[in-house]
């Protein structure tokens, strides 16, 4: 039995990494089985904080389809498609526009935060369409009526806010749209390979869909117990990046490392090694699905018109309730 329907999306923002995968998207993959799915690249979304240069985003669209899809999302279980192909989100969003007060925008925490945050780097985002982000976000959301809504815990305030935005609609026309519900995805507990949170931002992150000669090398890298200068030292593997590594990717021997880590008889080159090798195999399915599908770009983008036109019969239907709602044309 269906549980209800689900709607969530991704900004293609060319940073997807294994933390992300194990994040966000594994979890989809699961969902897809139990819900009925719509996945949105959201193109749009990435040019409230980066409008100026745009030339990468036909690429960073593409990659995200290949990641999707690679990850096992099932193209015909599920609506995968890009938002920009949809125009019914730019005309829910503009109508939504019209009831929304500026401060419920203005005091959503992550407006505040974010701008401050990229404008201590330098970025000017004090524009309409930042401040309308999480607006945009409940166009994509109610445009397909979902109840459920899978995303990280920052996503939260969003979510209220669509609540809110909802009650208001239902209230002053008709009520047409399900409150959306948050489903929480557990964060990811992969940090990057310097034991800090895996961001592409800290130059840590391991890249999703790696080969095999790159994960031999990311893991390398990675810090093990800085105290720990020659195997004859006893290590500390709770201090150990390689070590949380080992507990995600080589659950049935975590005993056995963390023993002799302690007692120093497996070096850190040999444990890496063998993390090495378990991440390869366990990874090895996504790795091949990604070469099959970049080699194939017209499959891909052949997924995501189709998912397009899938999106596009739902979000018209939606529409005509509500221009009608409305007393639109
Ligand atoms: N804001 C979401 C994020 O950054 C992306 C997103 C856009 C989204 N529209 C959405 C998520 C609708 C869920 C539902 O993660």
């Amino acid at each position: 039995m269906v549980k209800g329907r689900i709607f969530s999306g991704m900004q293609p923002s060319g940073k997807f990494h294994l933390g992300n995968y194990m994040g966000a998207l594994e979890n989809w993959v699961k969902l897809q089985n139990e819900y009925e799915c719509i996945f949105s690249i959201v193109d749009w979304h990435s040019l409230t904080s980066s409008f100026e240069d745009t030339t990468k985003l036909p690429d960073n669209i593409f990659q995200m389809a290949v990641d999707w899809l690679s990850a096992g999302l099932d193209p015909e279980k599920n609506v995968i498609f890009v938002q920009s192909q949809v125009k019914q989100h730019a005309e829910l969003h503009l109508l939504l526009s019209m009831m929304t007060p500026l401060s419920w925008l203005e005091r959503v925490p992550t407006y505040k935060d974010k701008l401050q945050q990229l404008g201590n780097q330098g970025k000017d985002i004090n524009t309409y369409g930042f401040l309308g982000y999480p607006e945009l976000m409940t166009a994509d959301i109610i445009l397909y009526k979902a109840d459920t809504v899978p995303v990280g815990e920052d996503q939260i305030p969003h979510l209220e806010l669509s609540r809110e935005i909802v009650r208001r609609f239902n209230n002053l026309y008709r009520p047409i749209f399900p409150e959306p519900q948050v489903y929480l995805s557990k964060a990811s507990l992969l940090p990057g390979i310097d034991g800090r949170k895996m961001s592409k931002s800290y130059g840590n992150e391991i890249p999703f869909g790696a080969s095999p000669e790159e994960l031999h090398a990311k893991v390398k890298l990675m810090i093990t117990d800085p105290q720990r200068i020659k195997k004859s030292i006893p290590g500390n593997p709770d201090v150990c990046t390689v070590f949380t590594f080992q507990k995600l990717f080589n659950n049935d021997q975590t005993q056995a490392i963390c023993s002799s880590c302690r007692q120093a008889q497996i070096g850190c080159v040999e444990c890496k090694k063998q993390l090495a090798e378990k991440m390869v195999t366990s990874l090895a399915d996504i790795y091949n699905r990604r070469l099959e599908l970049e080699a194939k770009p017209d499959y891909v983008r052949e997924v995501l018109a189709h998912g397009a036109e899938k999106a596009r019969k739902i979000a018209e239907q939606t529409m005509a309730e509500v221009r009608q709602a409305m007393n639109l044309e």
